[in-house]
């Protein structure tokens, strides 16, 4: 049931306030970050190896952020259909991860009973539970997102994020690279969190707007920095799953190694870019791509979108949120951006063509 929506997709964007509390819910005792038994010891931990297909790797690729940033563990993330064909070598204290919305998708779990007497220690993110990938993990923790309709995946990937952020704590904390009040003050922001994503909610009709625009291009491109660099991909992808417009992504340093070849009036430019330690380097990227008469639709926060000064073709104000927070709620513009240009384009927003919602045949 839509609940009044036009599209479960629209229901689901929608929603992500909601799940996201009560997942925050369903692992938090006060500032204690409670795992599903048998749990994971971090201080034993090496090595990490993060293994996904499609938005959940996105997920994944975030994840090596917050994992390597906040608790100094060296992550490796790969694409399933890669990492299982490859044989990768998967030595001792290597925890295996695996991340899945359906918890069916054949890859996935190919990769992991590749895993499976090699690695430590199975580990998976899933949303439904009851799932093969669940089963045959040694530690299967819920994403809590609730039935996901929309093939375009949403509330999963930002509810994947919620965990694998709750995990990147939790390791933090047990190697020693977190005190309490730093947990317990990232915590408080994680908590108000679902109050900021319906602030942004609350800016659907500037995103429309941008969306009807960029509906009109041909080719787009995606730029991030850090950790706005998955974000751009999974933005490039929302929008070519469900609107069919072709969009790239690139790290945008990368910009000038190639991609910015393309750059013209007829490609949009759509730069995430919250006001983080990394903005000026990635105002400097705008700069570029201005002066070769590209059109920038950035997303950013009201200072940000002030700093980056006139020449702006979009602008999309995000609330401020801590920079490590930041790739959750920049999620929902990336999907709302999708979503509106779909609309304006008129394709099947929940159905689009060519694609299933559980990819079990390799
Ligand atoms: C994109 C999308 C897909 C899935 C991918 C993995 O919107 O939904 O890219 O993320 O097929 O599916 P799961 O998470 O079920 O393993």
């Amino acid at each position: 049931d839509k609940a009044g929506y036009k599209h479960f997709m629209a229901k689901e964007i929608a929603q992500q306030p909601t799940v996201l509390a009560e997942a925050l819910g369903a692992y938090l005792k006060g500032d204690e970050i409670v795992l599903p038994s048998p749990g994971l010891d971090f201080t034993e931990v090496d090595r990490l190896v993060l293994v996904a297909c499609g938005t959940a790797y996105y997920a994944c690729l975030t994840a090596k952020y917050w994992f390597e940033k906040l608790a100094r563990i060296p992550v490796e993330v790969d694409i399933a259909s890669e990492f299982r064909y490859r044989e990768p070598p998967v030595t001792k204290g290597t925890v295996a991860l695996f991340v899945s919305q359906s918890g069916e998708t054949a890859d996935t779990l190919a990769a992991l009973r590749y895993c499976a007497g090699r690695a430590d220690r199975i580990a998976s993110v899933v949303n439904v539970e009851t799932s093969t990938i669940a089963r045959e993990s040694d530690l299967a923790l819920p994403i809590h997102a609730g039935v996901e309709v929309g093939v375009a995946s949403t509330k999963a990937f930002t509810c994947q994020l919620n965990v694998l952020l709750l995990l990147a704590i939790k390791a933090a904390e047990a190697r020693g690279r977190m005190a309490a009040a730093e947990k317990s003050e990232l915590l408080a922001q994680l908590r108000a969190l679902p109050g900021l994503f319906n602030a942004a909610l609350d800016r659907d009709g500037a995103i429309a707007e941008a969306a009807r625009k960029i509906s009109e291009a041909r080719d787009v491109l995606f730029l991030g920095r850090g950790m706005m660099y998955p974000l751009a991909l999974e933005g490039a992808l929302k929008l070519k799953e469900i609107s069919y417009i072709h969009a790239e992504a690139y790290a945008s340093g990368e910009l000038k190694h190639g991609p910015i070849a393309l750059i013209d009036k007829s490609v949009p430019v759509i730069v995430m870019a919250p006001r983080d330690g990394l903005f000026d380097k990635t105002v400097s990227n705008m700069q570029e791509v201005m002066a070769r008469g590209g059109k920038v639709c950035l997303i950013s926060d009201a200072r940000g979108i002030e700093e980056a000064g006139d020449g702006i073709w979009q602008s999309i104000p995000l609330p401020d949120v801590d920079e490590r927070l930041a790739p959750l709620l920049y999620a929902l513009p990336a999907q709302l951006l999708a979503y509106h240009a779909a609309i304006a384009k008129g394709t099947d927003v929940d159905q689009p063509r060519n694609l299933a919602k559980s990819v079990t045949v390799e």
